[in-house]
């Protein structure tokens, strides 16, 4: 979202459509668009800030001390807002990891940020993380999650689990390009529902786990809110479980 100007208010109109529909988690960069993103979010939670969970991140080459208290605060302009209330490291970069949290620290304390995570940290990253002071007060990891995607169950999972850092599952449906597999078609018949659903509502079921998809097609947004209410069965998770495996042995975390 924000990277086309002619589209930026069918996007703003599709966070709203979510909101109206109870999706109140917005997840956002200052990335995305080079912050237009952050802008088009502004929009659709113009008097309705109270309704929004609303999460943003930092860029690697932003992270550093003095840096990251800037970057969140042109955010904090862009969104239109006084706080963010999840503030995430993008990705790992070269600035220590001490140095970001330090600014997150102070960014919590100032009260523009209510809480701090992380984004595409695998297993040794978040082992070094939850070590340094206040490390372990890391909210969440977002990570590329989905049925194509499963690396993560190998360890990263059970490790975030054991800690109780619920995973943020992004490009759930995989940008679109899983929509077509054959084992997600025939489970979706079985449910008059859609691929795009099945993939939903399967990272659904998974325990301490929070779904980011995209959509700007309202269709889409209807569609991805009425995943929540279907119901897989034993049979429905053995089927997804033979056409898309679990990891076998450790694979280093997938980005995209
Ligand atoms: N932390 C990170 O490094 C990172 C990386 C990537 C993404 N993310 C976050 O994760 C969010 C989602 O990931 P993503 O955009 O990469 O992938 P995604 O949500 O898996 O896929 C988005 C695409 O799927 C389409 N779509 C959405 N719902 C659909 C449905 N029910 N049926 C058919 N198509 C549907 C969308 O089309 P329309 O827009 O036309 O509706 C869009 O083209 C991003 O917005 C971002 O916030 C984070």
């Amino acid at each position: 979202m924000g990277e086309r100007a002619w589209q930026a208010a069918d996007e703003a109109l599709a966070l709203r459509l979510g909101l109206d529909l109870g999706m109140t988690l917005i997840d956002t960069a200052e990335m995305y668009g080079d912050g237009g993103a952050e802008e088009v979010v502004a929009d659709a939670i113009a008097g309705r800030r109270n309704e929004v969970f609303l999460v943003s991140k930092v860029l690697p080459e932003n992270a550093g001390r003095r840096r990251a208290i800037e970057a969140c605060e042109r955010s904090l302009r862009r969104l239109g807002t006084d706080r963010i209330d999840l503030y995430l490291l993008h990705w790992r970069g070269s600035v220590p990891l001490a140095e970001t949290l330090d600014a997150f620290a102070e960014l919590e304390e100032a009260g523009k940020i209510r809480a701090w995570g992380v984004s595409n940290l695998d297993t040794e990253d978040m082992d070094e993380l939850v070590e340094l002071p206040d490390g372990a007060d890391c909210a969440t990891n977002q990570v590329l999650y989905n049925l194509t995607r499963r690396g993560i169950e190998f360890d990263l999972q059970p490790w975030c689990r054991k800690r109780r850092i619920p995973i943020m599952a992004y490009s759930p449906i995989e940008q679109g390009r899983m929509l077509g597999h054959a084992a997600l078609k025939s489970v979706a018949s079985r449910h008059d529902a859609t691929p795009a659903q099945i993939a939903l509502a399967w990272l659904l079921l998974q325990p301490d786990t929070i779904v980011i998809p995209k959509a700007t097609n309202p269709a889409h947004v209807r569609e991805n809110r009425a995943a929540l209410d279907l119901r897989l069965t034993e049979g429905d998770l053995a089927d997804l479980d033979r056409a898309f495996p679990p990891p076998t042995r450790k694979r280093p975390l997938e980005m995209l």
